[in-house]
């Protein structure tokens, strides 16, 4: 088979010494199976005698798709089925003349199998997961772990060669992120391969991408990582970089809201706000509560911002910031309780408490709205880094069990932290800031 130059390129890789972790593809149709498949071959070749992996979330997927490659790339190398090699359906193996197989496995996080106890006893020379991103990275890294069959007897490392398509999930943090900021780590590769890059294609696959609806066409066919296409999702993706070009968005009223965070852990934010243009964002990482309440005091000075104005997260450790402004600095400032019961919000039909599980949802779904709506500007510097993670928290704002009637709630933290690695800090505290609409603002009286 006559690889092509990004199919060469992982190939190359995955011989090198340094390489035991290659992500390949980001795109449909550069050749990403074919190339999963091309590698198991030419290793149970190489190596008679070897046991490899080929994963797949899905079993059935697996067969239907994968597979179907694999006959078709096995043909193209001149085999024969059932002379050099044979299928078992049933065991799930494909079994080479010379000694080597090929397993097929399911990788799917079943509930009843946490742990993966089924991959157990498991031992591989090395292994191809096809479609990465549809398995959870607990489950690779147990493949990972298994692959140590024989390798000092042949002499190799373990290597592990996945493919994907874009997501927001794990390979995006473990590989597409790092490769972008030019910071992989020595021991694994990222390369990326579009539809453009196999000559192999038909060109009826390539017009079939370009009908494809926005956000898939982003993906799939330009192999842009950054559209996340989760139906889920409450925030626009151009929305959110919109946020740096509202500049229309009037001044106002001005408030500090901040999401603290646990000393060592994550980094505070703290926004200074006029109307709902952001002027000043400040991060602060590995900082103690009674500095943080000094830095937002010294902001309110800095920008007139009255203690009702000023708000912190009063469940989390944020509780101890409003502790130090109610105690010691005898400023009452607000506080943000996540789980409280919603507010009322003024309707044309009067003041009506509307039906979200708590006031963190109601939040964020107004914030969702009005950043929708371009009702937010950010006017202030904000380094790439931070810019990056804002993107990323707002992205991460999901209706949580969109099937099911009732109150409307938003994915949990916990589920966010489990994706992103970290807590969606930034994103909350822009969110803090729909409490001011919320609560009703007292009418001028005039005497
Ligand atoms: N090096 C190659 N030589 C010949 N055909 C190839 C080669 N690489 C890919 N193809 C063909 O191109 C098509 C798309 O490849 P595939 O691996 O299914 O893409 P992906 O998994 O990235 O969507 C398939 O029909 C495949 O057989
Ligand atoms: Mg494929």
């Amino acid at each position: 088979m006559n690889l092509t130059q990004k199919q060469t390129r992982a190939i190359d890789l995955l011989e090198s010494e340094a390489i035991t972790e290659l992500l390949y593809g980001g795109a449909a149709g550069g050749g990403k199976s074919a190339l999963g498949c091309f590698w198991l071959i030419f290793n149970c070749y190489e190596y008679p005698g070897s046991r490899w992996l080929m994963g797949r979330a899905v079993l059935k997927t697996l067969k239907e798709t994968t597979l179907k490659t694999f006959f078709e790339i096995a043909a193209r190398e001149g085999l024969v089925a059932d002379v050099d090699y044979q299928y078992r359906e049933n065991a799930g193996v494909i079994r080479f003349s010379g000694g080597s197989e090929i397993l097929l496995k399911d990788l799917f996080a079943y509930p009843s199998d946490p742990n993966f106890d089924s991959l157990g006893s498991l031992e591989v020379t090395g292994a191809f997961i096809d479609e990465a991103n549809q398995i959870t990275e607990k489950a690779k890294n147990i493949v990972k772990s298994r692959i140590r069959y024989k390798l000092d007897e042949f002499g190799l490392k373990p290597k592990l060669l996945m493919t994907c398509n874009p997501a927001k999930g794990w390979a995006y943090e473990s590989f597409y992120r790092p490769f972008k900021a030019q910071q992989m780590p020595h021991d694994r590769a990222f390369v990326p391969s579009l539809v453009t890059d196999n000559p192999h294609i038909s060109r009826h696959y390539i017009n079939n991408l370009h009908t494809l609806d926005k956000a898939s066409k982003e993906r799939l066919l330009y192999g842009n990582w950054e559209y996340d296409s989760d139906p889920a999702a409450l925030i626009e993706y151009d929305a959110i970089l919109d946020l740096w070009k509202n500049d229309f968005v009037a001044e106002g009223e001005k408030y500090i809201t901040c999401d603290a965070a646990r000393f060592g852990g994550d980094a505070a934010k703290i926004a200074v706000w006029s109307g709902w243009r952001i002027i000043g964002w400040h991060s602060l990482p590995k900082c103690s509560m009674t500095h943080l309440a000094d830095q937002i005091e010294a902001l309110m000075t800095k920008h007139n911002v009255p203690a009702s104005h000023v708000i912190v997260d009063e469940d989390g450790v944020g509780g101890g910031v409003f502790d130090i402004f109610r105690d010691y600095k005898r400023k009452a400032i607000k506080g943000f309780l996540n789980g409280s019961s919603p507010l009322e919000e003024a309707t044309p039909q009067g003041r009506v408490k509307p039906n979200y599980a708590n006031l963190k949802a109601q939040c964020y779904y107004r914030l969702a709205d009005r950043i929708n709506h371009g009702g937010v500007y950010i006017a202030c510097p904000m380094p790439t880094e931070e810019k990056e993670r804002l993107i990323q928290d707002l992205e991460q704002v999901k209706q949580k069990d969109m099937d099911k009637d009732g109150k409307r709630a938003v994915v949990p933290k916990e589920k966010v932290k489990e994706l992103i690695g970290r807590s969606p800090d930034g994103g909350d505290t822009l969110m803090f800031r729909e409490w001011f609409e919320l609560k009703p603002k007292k009418e001028l009286v005039f005497r």
